[in-house]
């Protein structure tokens, strides 16, 4: 009998999905580079960190919109986004995601502060829409889920009229994001991993 992969289903996460969304931002990004600069050489306490930070970040910033795609009733992708003016986390939850950090030891939490700082530097002055995290499962890319979440995205920054503005650690993303209308404007090294900042203008 011929086998069919379950359909994909897009939709708006809210509060009740926040554990499983960050189960997968933990591990859908283990594997990206400054991931392993920050939070060290072992996978399991990668994908065991950013998970637990992930958690406080999406559970604490109300602005963020979260979207997810599910496959057979299992979420296989999610992208957050910020509206404009809110792309920076508010007080209460930077205090949250330091006090979180500092769990992971010294030499994490520092690393953490320094990628978290070079980033914000980056961040353009004109209303945008920030998005990210944003990450599918790793034994489900490039069969189109990530694109699924971008038409949504790109969707929407038409609606709004304004720019979109994100960062990505990976080379393999610039290109994936670059066929959604965003452009390079900036590079950086961070901890000994390249950055790169990208744009969408407005349309
Ligand atoms: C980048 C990412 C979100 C793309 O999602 P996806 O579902 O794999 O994307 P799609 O299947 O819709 O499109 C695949 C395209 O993405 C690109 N891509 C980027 N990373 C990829 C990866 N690890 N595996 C496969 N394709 C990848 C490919 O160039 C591919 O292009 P092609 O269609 O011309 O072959 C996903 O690969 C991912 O989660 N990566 C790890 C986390 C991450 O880096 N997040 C974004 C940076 S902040």
């Amino acid at each position: 009998m011929e086998h069919r992969e379950p359909y994909l289903h897009l939709r708006v996460l809210d509060r009740t999905d926040v554990a499983e969304a960050a189960a997968l931002l933990g591990r859908g990004m283990a594997d990206n580079p400054i991931h392993v600069s920050v939070y060290g050489d072992d996978e399991v306490t990668r994908i065991r960190r950013h998970a637990s930070l992930m958690r406080v970040l999406l559970s604490s910033s109300p602005a963020l919109t979260i979207d997810g795609v599910e496959q057979g009733g299992a979420l296989v992708g999610v992208a957050a986004a910020a509206p404009p003016g809110r792309c920076q986390p508010r007080a209460v939850a930077r205090l949250r995601l330091v006090t979180r950090g500092v769990t992971f030891g010294p030499r994490a939490a520092e690393r953490l502060l320094t990628w978290n700082r070079a980033w914000a530097a980056h961040d353009i002055s004109e209303p945008h829409v920030h998005l990210g995290p944003v990450s599918v499962d790793r034994h489900l890319r490039g069969r189109g889920i990530g694109t699924l979440l971008m038409l949504r995205h790109t969707t929407h920054l038409d609606s709004l009229g304004v720019a979109g503005y994100l960062e990505t650690d990976r080379p393999e993303a610039v290109g994936f994001y670059e066929r959604h209308g965003y452009a390079v404007i900036a590079e950086e090294e961070i901890l000994g991993v390249p950055n790169w900042f990208m744009r969408r203008p407005p349309n």
